[in-house]
């Protein structure tokens, strides 16, 4: 399965995209790293999607508040929901187990589907050229 960022993801924002094309990378990575060399597989990945989160999220608020988006509160607390999973899986995953990788992949690829892909997707019209009227 390829996982690469394309056109179609685009959000209008250079920088978002930038960061959005970083997080399918990872996600390309997580996919095809079979784990044989590192024993730390799982909390390689959690370390580095938690400080990825917290920076990108901090983006996006910054921002959504520049451009007086409407529905910043409902998009922070997705942003929050996003990190609570994520420390809920950070708990519940054994660092070595590369079973269990399966779940931080269908974590990655739900916030792909299911908050950049909608959520972030609804940011683009303030990125776009603005009407004078
Ligand atoms: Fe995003
Ligand atoms: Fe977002």
């Amino acid at each position: 399965m390829d996982f690469k960022w394309d056109e179609s993801h685009s959000v209008g924002n250079e920088v978002l995209d930038d960061q959005h094309r970083r997080l399918f990378d990872v996600l390309d990575m997580m996919n095809n790293d079979k784990g044989i060399y590192n024993r730390s597989y799982n909390a390689v990945y959690i370390t580095y999607l938690e400080q990825f989160a917290k920076s990108h999220f901090r983006t996006e608020r910054i921002l959504m508040v520049d451009n007086c988006y409407e529905g910043i509160e409902q998009h922070v607390e997705s942003h929050r929901q996003l990190l609570r999973k994520l420390s809920k899986i950070k708990a519940e995953i054994d660092d070595k187990d590369i079973e269990q990788r399966k779940k931080l992949i269908d974590f990655v690829l739900d916030w792909k589907v299911n908050h950049i892909l909608t959520e972030d997707m609804k940011l683009k019209h303030l990125f776009g050229p603005k009407v004078i009227s």
